[in-house]
């Protein structure tokens, strides 16, 4: 086995040399290091070997893997920098090219960590049956403010700082639950849904608040929907997103969407029992939610006498800090590559 992989190394380099296109590279590579490649063949053979050769086959077997994605990487770079060298014959200037060490990509860019959270509960709700929908950021009073049942002469209107345009119609939309009423508008009930997306408020920024940072809205509406649905669905998704049972505690919290409103805190530190204070300072407050006001579903066309429903508003921006223990939500707009590929393996 051992002359089988070595032989395949020298193939390999046999085949690779004539190359000069980026798709018969990675064919290659499939070809020889692909989950059905021929190390995978000839590592099949290895019940059959004896104890002597199973001890050396694993690290040289390895050892070849490794060369081969090394070549592989080497000869996209020299396949990429012929062609630049081309396109640079041909068109005589590249304003593309940054400096004299041929940055041309290869080390790739990454999924932002929102994004990342953002698209993993966006699998988690799609897994249950949710739908996944998008809403503007510009929007008008109306899905911002009056669909939510929060008149002009509301007070929760101070609750969030808005951002105005000019002609005092529109504004940045301050939260997602704008998505709520869009949502219920296109579809007939029993329906569910989840919308991720960027919200704005015209906040003093700091380490806790930045005046744009990101929302998870997420509806479901049907024929005797109620709190224990509610309670199952977030449980489920802070399980999802934490790997583990979570504990929880609804506390009563106004929005005057919702009626009841909660929010809803997760058990993060282990209680200090012997100290009086620490007793009560182990929740994080996570996830604000409730059941939808009835003058919510008529505005956004549905029944409220026949239909009940929840509705939540997840941070994402917090959800972010928590995981990866950051102390300021400012490293995650400013965009600074040093902070950024940190997670760019992703
Ligand atoms: N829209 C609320 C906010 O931004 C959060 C929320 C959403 C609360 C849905 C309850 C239900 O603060």
């Amino acid at each position: 086995m051992i002359n089988k992989i070595e032989s395949l190394w020298e193939s390999f380099q046999k085949e690779v040399t004539p190359l000069d296109k980026q798709a018969d590279v990675l064919n290659l590579k499939a070809k020889y290091i692909g989950k059905k490649g021929l190390i995978s063949e000839v590592m099949k053979g290895l019940r059959d070997a004896s104890v002597e050769e199973k001890k050396l086959i694993g690290p040289k077997s390895n050892e070849v893997k490794k060369n081969i994605e090394t070549s592989i990487q080497d000869k996209l770079k020299d396949i990429q920098i012929s062609e630049m060298n081309e396109k640079l014959k041909k068109e005589k200037i590249d304003f593309s090219l940054r400096d004299s060490n041929l940055d041309l990509g290869l080390n790739s860019g990454g999924i932002h960590p929102v994004h990342q959270i953002q698209r993993s509960i966006e699998d988690i709700f799609l897994s249950m049956g949710f739908e996944v929908l998008d809403g503007p950021h510009i929007e008008t009073e109306h899905y911002n403010f009056e669909a939510l049942n929060i008149p002009e002469t509301h007070p929760a209107r101070d609750m969030q700082d808005t951002f105005w345009f000019k002609d005092k119609a529109h504004l940045l939309r301050t939260h997602t639950s704008t998505i709520q009423i869009r949502g219920m508008e296109e579809r007939k009930a029993p329906f569910a849904f989840v919308g991720p997306g960027k919200v704005f408020r015209c906040e003093r920024i700091d380490a806790t608040h930045e005046s744009c940072f990101h929302q998870l809205e997420g509806m479901m509406v049907g024929e005797n929907i109620n709190t224990g649905h509610l309670i199952y669905f977030m449980k489920t998704l802070l399980k999802e997103i934490f790997q583990k049972d979570m504990e929880v505690r609804l506390r009563p919290g106004y929005f005057p969407f919702v009626e009841p409103g909660f929010e809803l805190d997760i058990r993060w530190k282990k209680p200090d029992p012997k100290d009086e204070e620490a007793r009560h300072s182990g929740w994080l407050e996570l996830l604000p939610c409730g059941m939808v006001h009835p003058n919510v579903l008529k505005a956004g066309g549905v029944d409220p006498d026949k239909y009940t429903g929840f509705a939540f508003g997840l941070g994402l921006d917090r959800l972010v800090m928590v995981n990866y223990k950051m102390d300021d939500i400012r490293y995650l707009h400013k965009g600074d590559l040093r902070f950024n590929s940190q997670f760019s393996h992703f």
